[in-house]
């Protein structure tokens, strides 16, 4: 059965295979060869500082700011990667506009088993035994069907509709999680 643990060196030739596959990072982009080529050459590297990030961070409008701390998770079956969630401890202005505390994406060859609504549950449940929070905010693109069945099956309730900040005539549902 797969479990939610912290990234580690066993998972990086099946990270890079998702990556391979279409997997991104970021929602908004896809990764390049380029990129993919620096992670599967420095896995040691790119593993410390994803899980020791820096504490500083590139804003969507080229600025430097600080980097809000965050636990994140991969959701792996042995050594397979099947998904990455990671929940910030706290919001910056930047993150409760778009963003909210948790994100998380599976590889396209895991989409539609249920995988993302078991790592939401699962991090919903180490949230509730590790951070002082007592609910969550998450945001999803109005087009993102499949993200948007995951947090209501995890007991998200409807905040409302929201623009995008970066993404000009995008908007998404902000949506709130009870701990
Ligand atoms: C969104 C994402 C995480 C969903 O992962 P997943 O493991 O396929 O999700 P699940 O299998 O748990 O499916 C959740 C629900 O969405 C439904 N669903 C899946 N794909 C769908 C689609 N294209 N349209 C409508 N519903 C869809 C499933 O049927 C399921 O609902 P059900 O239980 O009522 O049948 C995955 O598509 C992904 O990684 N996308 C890219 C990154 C991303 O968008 N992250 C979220 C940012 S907010």
């Amino acid at each position: 059965m797969p479990t939610l643990v912290r990234p580690a060196m066993s998972h990086m030739a099946s990270f890079v295979g998702a990556m391979l596959e279409g997997y991104s990072r970021d929602t908004l982009r896809p990764e390049t060869p380029e990129g993919i080529d620096q992670i599967a050459k420095n896995p040691e590297w790119f593993l410390r500082q994803l899980n020791d990030p820096p504490t500083t961070i590139v804003l969507p409008d080229g600025t430097l700011g600080p980097r809000v701390a965050e636990t994140r998770l991969w959701y792996v079956e042995g050594d397979l990667f099947i998904g990455d969630i990671a929940v910030r401890h706290s919001l910056s202005p930047m993150l409760e506009q778009w963003g909210g505390h948790i994100g998380y994406a599976v590889r396209p060859s895991g989409w539609g088993q249920g995988h993302a609504t078991v790592m939401l549950a699962g991090m919903l449940d180490h949230v509730r035994k590790n951070l002082p929070l007592e609910r969550v905010t998450l945001t999803a693109n109005v087009k993102n069907a499949a993200s948007i069945r995951v947090i209501e099956k995890n007991g998200g309730i409807l905040e409302g509709e929201i623009p995008h900040p970066w993404v000009e005539g995008d908007f998404g549902y902000r949506y709130w999680i009870e701990l």
